[in-house]
């Protein structure tokens, strides 16, 4: 008897978080020379969490990961691998392995991946190589964000857009494969558009001129963006890389049950669904709640696209991401309820 082959990656649940506090558009009028109307016309956000004081993006990721786990009645014991795509870790060495103690998932791989906003497509691709080439069965995906944390909140042109947030997903290697295609790009030369910068300093008061070169105080920047630039990246590269995911196997964009995009702005989401021919009723959208909560708004929005039950037995989801670095990807998915 042949041996069952079980190449293919399934979503077996997902899981996400977002802090407490609440800034509405109103409120930062109060601090900044904006209104609602501007915030919500411009890009159909209302409202942004942020974490507390006391709060880290791991608590986020764990909370966010727990409810995965819970809702695909596994143990955190039995994750052979986690992926935490982030670009706001608390250690410079990556969080993963902090989120890995703090899940108790000691069985577990973990490693962070960078990719801003694609971050958590990226890391689905990653995860689903590790799955087809058989060497993982359980794969944790995070993606977590806490930007609240790098903007200027003087700089009305960046920090209304963006919230803190987790998202997660489990793929468990299964006979049938929800991850139909994938494509990804890059394009360094523009990474200037949207960038948090390191900023080196030297100590030049050490009197002794070969330790000149010894930084003191280096520190990273405020976030910087091209809005402009950013968004006409968004909606000419995003479609196209939507386009070429389709062709991969077959489909047209009648077949997609549901659009779902980085939610960075809604006119970016209408833009891109008007591009496709996809009506805005196939547009997930939560961004007036959460703003652009970066390698998180993804993950968010298909752990409430499960939990409203928007997202049925073989529905036919694209993907799609895009921000610094730039980078952009997307990922066709054809979602199984079971075996
Ligand atoms: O996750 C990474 C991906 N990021 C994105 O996709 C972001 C893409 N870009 C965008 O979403 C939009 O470009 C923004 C929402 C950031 C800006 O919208 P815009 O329609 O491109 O506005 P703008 O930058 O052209 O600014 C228009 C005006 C300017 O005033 P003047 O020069 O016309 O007098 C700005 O100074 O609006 C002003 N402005 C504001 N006014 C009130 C900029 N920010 C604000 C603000 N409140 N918060």
């Amino acid at each position: 008897m042949t041996p069952l082959k079980m190449d293919g990656s399934h979503i077996l649940s997902t899981g996400s978080a977002v802090p407490d506090i609440c800034i509405d558009n109103d409120l930062l009028g109060t601090i900044l020379e904006t209104s609602d109307d501007w915030i919500s016309t411009r890009t159909g956000i209302k409202e942004r969490k942020i974490l507390a004081q006391h709060q880290s993006i791991i608590d986020l990721a764990t909370t966010a990961s727990k409810q995965a786990l819970d809702k695909g009645f596994l143990e955190a014991e039995d994750l052979d691998l986690i992926i935490f795509a982030t670009s706001t870790s608390n250690d410079l060495f990556g969080s993963a392995s902090q989120l890995q103690y703090s899940l108790g998932a000691v069985r577990a791989a973990a490693f962070d991946i960078t990719a801003a906003c694609s971050g958590f497509v990226i890391a689905l691709m990653v995860a689903h190589q590790f799955i087809q080439n058989n060497v993982y069965k359980n794969i944790l995906v995070v993606g977590a964000d806490t930007l609240s944390q790098w903007v200027d909140w003087s700089d009305r042109t960046t920090c209304i857009l963006f919230g803190d947030g987790a998202g997660a997903a489990i793929l468990q290697q299964n006979k049938t494969n929800d991850l139909l295609s994938f494509e990804i790009n890059t394009d360094g030369s523009e990474a200037k558009q949207l960038c948090i910068n390191h900023k080196r300093n030297f100590n030049n008061t050490i009197g002794n001129d070969q330790l000149t070169n010894l930084p003191s105080n280096s520190h990273y920047q405020p976030l910087q963006m091209n809005g402009k630039e950013v968004y006409k990246f968004a909606v000419s590269k995003v479609p196209d890389s939507i386009n070429k995911c389709l062709q991969k196997v077959d489909l047209n964009s009648d077949d997609i049950t549901w659009l779902l995009l980085h939610q960075a702005n809604q006119r970016i989401l209408e833009t891109v669904a008007s591009k496709l021919k996809i009506p805005t009723e196939k547009v997930l959208s939560n961004i007036q709640f959460y703003g652009n909560t970066s390698a998180a708004s993804i993950p968010i929005a298909l752990d409430e696209a499960f939990s409203t039950g928007y997202i049925c037995h073989k529905d036919t989801i694209a993907i799609a991401g895009f921000g610094a670095g730039l980078t952009w990807g997307s990922i066709m998915i054809k979602w199984h309820a079971f075996e």
